[in-house]
C-alpha cells in the first residue's frame, strides 16, 4: 500500500491538524488508538501556550509529544517506559524539534522533575497501567503547577459494568482490559483526592469508531486485515467500548 493510499484510509475530518503529518510514519510507530487523534480530540480543551512546560507521560513513540510542540510551540518532556529514548530522539530530529521535545526513559513512579515543574501534562493510552492506584494522581499532581491541565485519554467502557465482560465481547478479553474504565470512575476516582477539579469526562465522540477506522487502516497496511482488537470493535459497534477522556486541574495546595 502507498502513503496515498494509506493517508485516504485515515482521512478524519474530526482532526485537522493531525492530517498535516505523514499517515505512514504514524502507523509505522503505532502502539495504540492513534495517538495524534487523541492528542488533538484532549487539547481542543485546553489552553497551551508556547513556552510552557508539558509532560507526555507513556508517549510511547512520541508522537504526541511532536504534535504538541508542533501545534502549540510547548516544550515537552517525552517520558516513558517501553521505548528508548534514543529512539524518540530520532524520531523528534526528524521533525526538527530537537530543541523543544526531550526524550526521558523514566517510571511512572519515579519521575525525575521538579515539584511545580509542568504546566500541563497529558497521557494517551497510557494512564490506566498505572494511574488506577488511588495513591497515583498524589505523586504526579505535585509535579504539575497550580492550575496545570492534567488530560488523559485511553480505552474505556461507557459504563463500569457490574459483571464484565458483555457476553458479545468474551471471545475477545483479556484479563487487563480491566483496567479500562468509563468517565464516571475517573471522574470518581480523581475527584475524591480532592487535589484536582476534573472539568470533562466523557467519551470522545465518534471514539470508537475512530478506533476502528485506525485499526482497519493499520491492519491493511501491514498486509493482516482484521486482527482481533478490529474485530472486537465492529462486534461491539460502540454499545460497550470507546475512548475514555479525563481533563482536570490541579487543585491550590
Ligand atoms: C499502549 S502504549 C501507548 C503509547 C503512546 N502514548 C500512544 O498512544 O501511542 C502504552 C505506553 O505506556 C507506557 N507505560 C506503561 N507503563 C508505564 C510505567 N509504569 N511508566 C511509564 N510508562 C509506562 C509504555 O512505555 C507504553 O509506551
Amino acid at each position: 500500500m502507498d502513503e496515498a493510499e494509506l493517508t485516504h484510509l485515515l482521512r478524519n475530518d474530526r482532526y485537522p491538524r493531525s492530517a498535516t503529518y505523514s499517515a505512514r510514519r504514524a502507523v509505522d510507530a503505532a502502539m495504540g488508538p492513534n495517538p495524534l487523534w487523541q492528542a488533538e480530540a484532549l487539547t481542543s480543551l485546553m489552553s497551551l501556550r508556547p513556552g510552557q512546560r508539558v509532560l507526555d507521560l507513556g508517549c510511547g513513540t512520541a508522537l504526541s509529544s511532536i504534535f504538541l510542540a508542533r501545534e502549540f510551540g510547548v516544550e515537552v518532556w517525552a517520558t516513558d517506559l517501553w521505548i528508548q529514548p534514543d529512539e524518540n530522539l530520532r524520531r523528534i530530529t526528524e521533525a526538527g524539534l530537537d530543541d523543544r521535545v526531550h526524550p526521558i526513559h523514566a517510571e511512572a513512579h519515579a519521575l525525575p522533575y521538579a515539584d511545580n515543574f509542568f504546566d500541563a501534562a497529558i497521557s494517551i493510552g497510557a494512564y490506566h497501567y498505572f494511574g488506577t492506584d488511588d495513591l497515583y494522581l498524589g505523586y504526579l499532581t505535585r509535579l504539575l503547577k497550580p492550575g496545570a491541565h492534567l488530560a488523559i485519554s485511553q480505552p474505556g467502557p461507557v459504563e463500569d459494568y457490574e459483571s464484565f465482560p458483555p457476553a458479545h465481547l468474551t471471545p475477545y478479553w483479556k484479563w487487563d482490559f480491566c483496567a479500562w474504565h468509563s468517565p464516571q470512575w475517573w471522574h470518581h476516582h480523581w475527584t475524591k483526592t480532592g487535589l484536582v477539579t476534573v472539568e470533562v469526562a466523557d467519551q470522545l465522540a465518534h471514539g470508537w469508531q475512530d478506533w476502528l477506522q485506525w485499526n482497519d487502516a493499520c491492519d491493511r497496511y501491514r498486509g493482516a486485515p482484521d486482527q482481533e482488537e478490529a474485530q472486537m470493535l465492529r462486534a461491539d459497534e460502540g454499545r460497550t467500548l470507546g475512548l475514555t477522556r479525563v481533563i482536570a486541574t490541579r487543585n491550590p495546595a
